[in-house]
């Protein structure tokens, strides 16, 4: 007997709608893909590239010395982790780890979690919720502000960097738990957050402050702990969140603190209670990558002394790149039709340079986004100025 009934309406049209939207304003996200390893020259769908898109700040993504230490732990602990961290899933490395990142961070406790993202936005959400305030800058990355609205507190969103801003509102704000998110080094403007006047402005108006120095870890200050060590304020700052995925070339996160807090977020950080502990090996990576960081500053040294001149000639060429003080260097186009031509000339003189649209960077700010490492090469950046100088 055949089914003369009409097939059931599709539910997911709806996509193809949203999709092609995208396409027609020039936001549609695609896909490209690497092979071999992430380094400075990559090769991505058959074409070999220089990468100014990559986070992997220090070069050591695919050092030998932290290759061999996934492998090694590959051998003694395997490779999956099985389970949630409270239930067993979490390993030596793990451990091992969060000793090592204490005492780098000069704190008393550390956690590990599985990603930089569930990092922020577990931790915001276990320290405010539904009658407190959480204060979070305009650029803050997305896991600060998911980890707001997971929170269900009141979430107040101040002008980026806008301290005196953020003062008004504390003075105004009669919650019982304040919180303060922000990023120590915004990951698209590649600008640094005045944490000093943070720090004064929490302090006085008793309010806890959490930073992100996902892009600053390993780079910023004389021990590489980041932008609040630079600025001479990391003891002043409760609760410091890191990521393993960037200068330390591995993945995953961290919250360093005191003791108390660490137990808390055993406790409340849902993302850390409910996901799988990430597989040894990725840890025990990011273990010898700290180790590099503390043998080698004159990585991170470099690294910032040529980010300097790579502005200043940028600059000379007539690029505007914002406020940049760091790695991150954009260049800010406005439009993004502009934004997606260029980034695509640039692949086409063997370069990457990822275009950056909203909602990713606020509406009118799209950019080029330049990410300096220290494996980059005088004639690779000489390339890039020139085939920038060429648009
Ligand atoms: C500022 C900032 N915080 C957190 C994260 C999330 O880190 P992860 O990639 O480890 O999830 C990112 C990632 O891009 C980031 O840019």
């Amino acid at each position: 007997m055949c089914d003369t009934n009409p097939p059931p309406p599709d539910p997911l049209t709806w996509i193809d709608g949203e999709l092609t939207r995208l396409d027609r304003e020039g936001r549609r996200r695609r896909l490209s893909t690497r092979e071999g390893p992430q380094g400075p020259r990559i090769v991505a769908d058959g074409e070999t590239l220089v990468h100014f898109g990559s986070n992997d700040y220090l070069g050591l993504a695919a050092d030998p010395r932290v290759v061999a230490a996934a492998v090694e732990a590959i051998r003694t602990e395997g490779w999956g982790s099985g389970a949630s961290p409270l239930v067993l899933g979490r390993a030596r490395s793990h451990l091992e780890l969060e000793r090592c990142l204490a005492e780098f961070e000069g704190t008393e406790a550390a956690l590990v979690f599985p990603s930089g993202f569930a990092a922020n936005a577990g931790t915001v959400a276990a320290l405010v919720g539904p009658g407190d305030a959480v204060l979070t800058d305009r650029k803050n990355h997305a896991s600060l502000l998911d980890g707001c609205r997971l929170s269900r507190a009141d979430v107040r969103v101040y002008p980026h960097g806008d301290w005196q801003e953020l003062d008004r509102l504390l003075a105004r704000t009669r919650a019982r738990r304040r919180l303060v998110v922000t990023d120590s080094l915004f990951s698209m403007g590649g600008d640094l957050a005045p944490l000093g006047e943070f720090v004064a402005v929490c302090e006085q108006h008793g309010a806890m402050l959490l930073i992100d120095e996902a892009h600053a870890t390993g780079v910023f200050g004389p021990r590489g702990r980041g932008v609040a060590e630079a600025l001479g304020v990391e003891h002043r700052v409760p609760v410091r969140v890191g990521t393993l995925s960037k200068a330390l070339g591995s993945a995953g996160g961290f919250v360093v603190g005191r003791r108390s807090l660490i137990e808390w977020l055993i406790n409340a950080a849902r993302p850390y209670i409910f996901s799988t502990a990430s597989p040894a090996a990725t840890v025990a990576a990011a273990g010898a990558a700290l180790q590099m960081v503390r043998r080698e500053p004159q990585r991170r040294e470099t690294l910032l002394a040529r980010a300097a001149t790579l502005r200043q000639r940028l600059r000379d060429q007539g690029w505007n790149v914002g406020n940049s003080a760091s790695q991150i260097v954009p260049l800010i186009v406005g439009d993004v039709g502009r934004a997606v031509r260029w980034s695509q000339a640039l692949r086409g003189r063997g370069v990457f340079v990822p275009a950056i649209r909203p909602p990713t960077v606020p509406e009118g700010e799209a950019c080029l986004r330049i990410s300096l490492t220290w494996a980059h090469t005088e004639e690779m950046i000489a390339q890039l100025v020139e085939a920038l100088r060429q648009l």
